[in-house]
């Protein structure tokens, strides 16, 4: 078993990461958080692979079997749904005292986030996520979201978990695909902040990718840490966790053009990264060319280099960018590497991103 604390004061917390877990949950939450009620919010295809785990642990500490479903996936993130999770935890009599288990990917974790973070002005949630990229990335650090028609993530509020409880075992049922696209925010973290977890990577990629226990193990339990530090620096993204949006300005744009079916996040992450990296050349911030080695790892790794349709598309992109939430006085926030394990935010007027390629 290994934690990780996300350093945040009163809302400080841990993230538990061990093999095997789900049973183990209930007892926790009644010995060591004094819980007496809890609801499952889960996906129906996740609530077949892993609530029954969860559930017997939660029955077993005598805190309850209710259960919320919503569909699954991107689509789930809207405020319909969400009105109709605060319709069952009313008729399900949850009150300020009941802790919100989210149980799934990352649309799950930002859906149940986002709820907990609204339903009585704020009930506890905890946090199990069941796909490598929320593992590393969704769970953590306290951001919810819904989407609106306009764009991805608009709506949303900052609320930290009271507990993130990881079981890497989760990820032996998770689709190929799945698991590639969240080897991108794994990469993500290593490319803006940590140039040895960088090497290792480029080291131990395919035991990674064959989800050896070991290496899995370490490669999430990096990323969290990664993470945890910077919340624990700039928990609201006033300056050093917009860091972590590497890769996301492309990455969200490319998700709007392109459907949020149709492309992962984390796919659309890595083509983000890899244009970011290749701005960071153009524009002369960085000091020796990084893109050819982030480019290298990506594709081992299985994921695109570069959306379809780029040259026809090119102007649908930088509208798409123009909506997101990291424009500011007409320029944009981009995320730009100074060398791999260092990052920087220049504000780019949306026509510089132009000078970008893929
Ligand atoms: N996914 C980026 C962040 O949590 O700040």
């Amino acid at each position: 078993m290994s934690t990780v604390q996300v350093m945040l004061a009163d809302r400080s917390y841990t993230i538990r990461i061990q093999r095997q877990c789900l049973r183990e949950l209930g007892a926790v939450l009644k010995g060591d958080h004094g819980v007496s009620r809890t609801v499952l919010m889960t996906t129906r295809r996740v609530a077949r692979l892993h609530a029954p785990e969860l559930r017997a642990g939660l029955e077993d500490a005598g805190l309850g079997g209710a259960q919320i479903e919503v569909p699954d996936g991107e689509a789930a993130k809207t405020l319909r749904v969400a009105q109709r999770v605060y319709d069952q935890l009313i008729e399900l009599g949850a009150d300020r005292g009941t802790f919100l288990v989210g149980l799934g990917g990352g649309a799950l974790c930002d859906l149940m986030g986002f709820v907990a973070s609204t339903f009585l002005r704020g009930i506890a949630a905890v946090q199990v996520p069941t796909t490598l990229l929320a593992q590393v990335d969704a769970s953590v650090g306290g951001k919810t979201a819904v989407n609106h028609a306009r764009g991805k993530n608009l709506i949303g509020t900052f609320h930290q978990p009271r507990l993130v409880w990881i079981d890497p075992a989760a990820l032996d049922t998770l689709p190929v695909r799945e698991f590639r696209a969240g080897m991108a925010e794994v990469v993500k973290v290593a490319a803006i902040w940590d140039a040895a977890f960088f090497a290792w990577l480029e080291e131990s990629a395919e035991a990674v990718l064959r989800r050896q226990p070991e290496p899995l193990a370490h490669a999430i339990r990096r990323a969290v840490e990664i993470k945890a530090e910077v919340v624990g620096l700039d928990e609201r993204e006033l300056g050093l966790r917009a860091l972590l949006n590497f890769g996301h300005t492309m990455g969200h744009a490319i998700e709007a053009v392109n459907g949020y079916r149709r492309i992962r996040h984390g796919e659309a992450v890595a083509m983000g990264m890899i244009f970011a990296a290749r701005l960071s050349e153009s524009l002369a911030v960085v000091a020796s060319p990084v893109s050819e080695r982030i480019a290298n790892l990506l594709a081992r790794i299985g994921l695109p280099a570069a959306p379809p349709d780029w040259r026809e598309q090119r102007q649908a992109h930088l509208h798409a960018i123009a909506v997101d939430k990291k424009v500011r006085d007409g320029a944009i926030g981009m995320v730009l590497l100074e060398e791999i394990g260092r990052a920087t935010v220049r504000p780019i007027p949306p026509e510089g991103l132009l000078a970008g390629e893929f």
